[in-house]
């Protein structure tokens, strides 16, 4: 079986594929144009998806009709049109637990970050404004005893919250599509309607999977009827947010301030005035970016192209559900 891999990925992966006897196609260059993207993918069995800047919707499957799987290169679907692969047979894989680390260090990170404005105090050094100890400058606000709200309480949530008890002591609420029992049970986090959601969290962390009918669903409406002292936190997908709406609430200061790692759009324009702000924290998506868990997204992805080659189910798989139709 002949395997697309858009991008390098740790040698892990690259290594598990040769080692199952596949034939492993890399790009010499890595930046590809969609044409260019396009034709590999029609000269290749499946595809070991790398980032999210190529969409696998109803035009790709009808131009790659040979494609037979896909391996995303990530924990994140919502570039695949999952009914068009089910109607195609085609199992999608991607790489859960191995990044839910990673990920909810950085929106721990971030949380940390704005709430003892990290960036506005950093700024100040590097420009040479240290200044005199001032008892009434730059105060930041305690965590200790607030309520974390949840928006997606899957496996990085889960681990997301797990850090804000261990260290803050934070009550959580979440809000989701089914509720978690493991986390009812383990973290004492309460079901809340998304109304309650907003409107009761000190902290508000997006960790769950975006899908079309959420764009922008955290817009000035909602920013309106949240805290004033409330840190909003977006590591899952910037489309979650509408941008402006969101330097609107912080530039008036309707809530305290927010710490992204995605962005709307990304990547971000150096000129976007959320940039100016000194509420903010702004990182250009790392929460995966780690060693450990690149590696071991890496193997992910290699095992669902593997099982794929040896006539299993994928091990990782997207739409479990391709395997009854
Ligand atoms: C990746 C991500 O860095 O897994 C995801 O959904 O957003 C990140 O871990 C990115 O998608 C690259 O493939």
């Amino acid at each position: 079986m002949k395997v697309f891999v858009n991008k390098r990925i740790p040698e892990i992966g690259i290594n598990m594929l040769k080692d199952a006897g596949l034939e492993v196609f890399i790009p010499e260059h890595e930046t590809l144009s969609h044409d260019e993207w396009l034709s590999y993918c029609k000269e290749n069995d499946s595809i070991l998806s790398v980032g999210g800047a190529f969409k696998y919707d109803q035009d790709f499957f009808n131009e790659c009709p040979n494609i037979k799987t896909i391996a995303l290169y990530s924990v994140g679907f919502d570039h695949v049109d999952v009914k068009e692969a089910n109607q195609r047979h085609i199992p999608i894989g991607n790489t859960p637990d191995v990044l839910s680390k990673a990920t909810s260090d950085v929106a721990f990170l971030l949380m940390q970050s704005v709430a003892r404005r990290a960036s506005f105090n950093f700024e100040k050094v590097k420009t040479g404004n240290w200044g005199d100890f001032d008892p009434l400058h730059a105060l930041g606000q305690e965590l200790y005893g607030k309520t974390l709200g949840i928006f997606g309480l899957g496996r990085i949530g889960f681990e997301m919250a797990k850090k804000a008890q261990q260290a803050f002591d934070m009550k959580v609420i979440y809000h989701n599509r089914h509720h978690n029992e493991e986390a009812e049970k383990e973290l004492n986090a309460k079901y809340v309607s998304f109304d309650e959601l907003i409107a009761q969290s000190d902290v508000l962390s997006i960790h769950a999977n975006f899908r079309p009918e959420q764009k922008e669903l955290f817009n000035a409406s909602v920013f309106e009827k949240m805290k004033s002292n409330a840190i909003f936190i977006n590591t899952a997908r910037g489309g979650f947010h509408h941008q402006k709406d969101l330097y609107d609430a912080l530039a008036e200061h309707k809530i305290w301030g927010a710490g992204l790692d995605v962005t709307n759009p990304e990547p971000m324009f150096k000129d976007d005035p959320i940039l100016e702000l000194s509420n903010v924290c702004v990182l250009p998506h790392i929460g995966s970016a780690t060693i450990e868990a690149r590696d071991g997204m890496a193997r992910s992805a290699a095992e669902n192209i593997i099982a794929y080659s040896k006539g299993e189910k994928l091990p990782h798989c997207v739409n479990p559900e391709v395997y009854t139709l």
